[in-house]
């Protein structure tokens, strides 16, 4: 296990800066997420991390070790990309075993090293399958395992569960942050997808344009966005921005609630609401409508649970507010976050 410090790294290419001028600390054992848009340097920066790419200024250590410079095989590092390779005419114990032989490690750490990461993943039963004979989900499992016999000191995966259906990627998701859980390796996980993001993070970084918009915990993100940016990336539907003059202000969907849910005496921004669509969730009933009154007209969405008793009435005003401790400011020519006020709850106890 180890440490990993980015300090001052960019890489340009050519004519294009992919990752611009990123400090960044990942402790040892941690669950890390870069997270952001397409484009926006999360692979180049891995890339670098792995030494696939050299960067064009600053540096990397990993450990103890400045890695810059180092080859690849030298960093002492395992990568799962989303498009993994498993050979297909070798069974899943030899796919397993490759890094292993190739090496020349004898047959009885090998035996012990391949049983161990296959128990890890849930393999031990598929030892004599080929890949053919495996499900996507399982088949992802065989890489990973592969990359665990060589005791990574850092885990590097690139969506490595992209190519999985959604329900396959839920549970691959949870067996992973499992996985970390027991094996506790530092690990780097790039994704665009932030419910994946928010699921396994200890922490995430939202990355834009080769640069760090925020770091910190899924709750720390989703409840004081550093900027507009991260405001409207976290969280599906985003948060509701409403431009006021100078400031903007911010408010999350679930807490956009009709003014009758709130106590008499409590302190809320109340406005007017005319709902044009409502979408059912199952859980939830988005209500999609413009607000108006206190402040200027604004498309937004309102986010309320199935279990609430509320009939939404379409294209007439109502009476709709929000808890001014929910009330996030931004700056608006900036986009920046001013004097967030809100108290974090306590951290989720199974990520530590
Ligand atoms: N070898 C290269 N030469 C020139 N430009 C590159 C090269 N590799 C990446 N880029 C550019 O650098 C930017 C960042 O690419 P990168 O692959 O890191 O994005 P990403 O965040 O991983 O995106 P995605 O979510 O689509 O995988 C992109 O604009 C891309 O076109
Ligand atoms: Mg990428």
């Amino acid at each position: 296990m180890a440490r990993v410090e980015i300090k001052q790294v960019s890489k340009i290419f050519t004519d294009h800066t992919a990752v611009s001028n990123v400090d960044l600390a990942v402790n040892d054992g941690e669950f890390l997420v870069l997270l952001g848009p397409s484009g926006c340097g999360k692979s180049t920066l891995l890339r670098m991390i792995a030494g696939l790419e050299l960067p064009t200024y600053g540096d990397i250590f990993i450990g103890e070790r400045r890695a810059t410079r180092l080859q690849p095989k030298d960093r002492n590092i395992a990568m799962v990309f989303q498009n993994y390779a498993l050979y297909p005419h070798l069974s899943v114990y030899d796919n397993i075993a490759f890094p292993l032989n190739v090496r020349g490690v004898d047959k009885k750490t090998t035996d012990d090293k391949v049983k161990w990461a296959a128990e890890l993943v849930g393999l031990t039963r598929m030892l004599k399958r080929k890949p053919r004979q495996m499900s996507g989900g399982e088949r992802q499992r065989v890489a990973l395992a592969r990359s665990l016999v060589r005791d990574p000191d850092v885990f590097l995966l690139d969506e490595p569960l992209s190519n999985l259906d959604a329900k396959l990627r839920h549970s691959a998701r949870e067996e992973l942050r499992q996985f970390q859980d027991r094996v506790g390796v530092t690990s780097i996980y790039v994704t665009h997808d932030q419910v994946e993001a928010m699921g396994l993070g200890d922490r995430i970084v939202v990355m834009q344009a080769g640069t760090i918009r925020q770091i910190g915990t899924p709750e720390e993100i989703y409840l004081n966005p550093a900027d507009t940016f991260v405001a409207t990336f976290m969280g599906s539907p985003p948060m509701n921005l409403v431009v006021t003059g100078d400031m903007t202000l911010g408010f999350r969907p679930e807490n956009f609630l009709p003014k009758s849910h709130f106590p008499e005496a409590s302190s809320v921004t109340s406005v007017t609401f005319r709902i044009h669509r409502v979408e059912y969730l199952g859980g939830d009933r988005l209500l999609y409508g413009n607000i108006s009154g206190d402040l200027p007209e604004t498309p937004v969405i309102a986010r309320i649970p199935s279990s609430i008793h509320y009939t939404p009435v379409l294209n007439t005003d109502v009476a709709f507010a929000v808890a001014n401790e929910e009330l996030r400011r931004f700056d608006t020519a900036s986009g920046k976050a001013v004097a967030q006020t809100a108290t974090l709850p306590k951290r989720r106890t199974a990520h530590g």
